[in-house]
């Protein structure tokens, strides 16, 4: 078992809701940055992980694609978080991903706060959306239900203190913990291979603190890290729970959703990669097995 002290951690939020609703201009006014006006077209892509300092202590936040094609990125933004904030545009309502994210954020038994977004605009209706919500089980607080519903405006800032609010307060019921010290273990958020720095990997601390120079194995990849970021693009020396890193070293691209760990030393990291690349071929080969036999039955 793991007998280290538990100390207090930052919560991992993730930020779900069809697609333009308007999940990376809320995060983008947390952050007073502009990270949606820098995408291609407006649609996000891939998983950002971002820590951010409130008042009331730090805040990881996951935005997560809202196109279609992602589910996979939402389901795993679901496992990895402590409170799932559902982006609903208050003149849209609920649309198909909305109701996939409220799903994803139940099967992983995850705490939902709803943000209506755009609220600044004309056409907006939060009475419609909130009537549409509890249809699905998701009831305001206001109405005797027990989710916090906020409405907010990406525009204008209206709303995103109380956001911010709600979430400290949803934190802190939740009493989130974690080993701060000892050997580090977490998850790949996402990966990509940069033609200058090679394998580059997001990850995200769970246990323990992460260091520079370290081995870490991750997934079937592994290597020494190299170089250590955080979502600044500062470089880092180390870091610990909840914290979003990106790390520069492993011989290639883990999949996002892949378990990392530090290990030891190169050899016990090769060898736990080649026992982890087994099991994966043992299990495709499985898979392959029982199509084969399905399509001989069926
Ligand atoms: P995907 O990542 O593609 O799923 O979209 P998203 O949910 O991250 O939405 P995004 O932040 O890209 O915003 C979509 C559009 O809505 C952009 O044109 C934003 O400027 C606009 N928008 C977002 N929030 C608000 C808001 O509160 N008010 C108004 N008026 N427009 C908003
Ligand atoms: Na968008
Ligand atoms: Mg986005």
């Amino acid at each position: 078992g793991d007998n280290r002290k538990l100390l207090p951690r930052a919560p991992i939020v993730t930020i779900m809701g069809h697609v333009d609703h308007g999940k990376t201009s809320l995060l983008d006014y947390i952050r007073k940055t502009r990270v949606a006006a820098g995408e291609a077209g407006g649609i996000t892509q891939h998983i950002g992980a971002y820590q951010v300092k409130t008042d009331h202590g730090a805040v990881t936040f996951l935005d997560t694609p809202g196109h279609a094609a992602f589910t996979a990125m939402r389901a795993r933004g679901a496992e990895v978080t402590d409170i799932v904030i559902v982006v609903v545009a208050a003149d849209d309502g609920v649309m198909p991903q909305t109701r996939e994210a409220i799903d994803h954020a139940r099967a992983a038994n995850v705490p939902i706060i709803v943000a209506l977004n755009k609220i600044d605009k004309k056409e907006a209706n939060p009475d419609k959306v909130m009537q549409e919500l509890a249809t699905l089980n998701v009831v305001p607080e206001e109405w005797g239900g027990d989710v916090q519903f906020l409405k907010v405006s990406a525009k204008s800032g209206e709303g995103i203190d109380e956001l911010i609010e709600a979430l400290i307060v949803q934190a802190e019921v939740l009493e989130l913990k974690a080993p701060a010290e000892g050997i580090a273990s977490g998850i790949c958020i996402e990966s990509r291979l940069d033609k200058g720095r090679g394998a580059v990997a997001t990850i995200l601390i769970q246990k323990g603190t992460l260091s520079k120079g370290e081995f870490v194995l991750c997934g079937h990849e592994y290597g020494r890290i190299r170089a250590m970021f955080d979502e600044n693009a500062h470089a880092i020396k180390s870091a610990g729970p909840s914290a979003p890193v990106e790390i520069l070293g492993l011989s290639s691209t883990p999949d996002a959703g892949d378990e990392f760990l530090v290990v030891q030393n190169e050899r016990i990291a090769r060898e736990l990669a080649a026992h982890r690349e087994d099991r994966k071929r043992s299990t495709r080969h499985a898979a392959q097995h029982a199509a084969k036999l399905d399509d001989v039955f069926s």
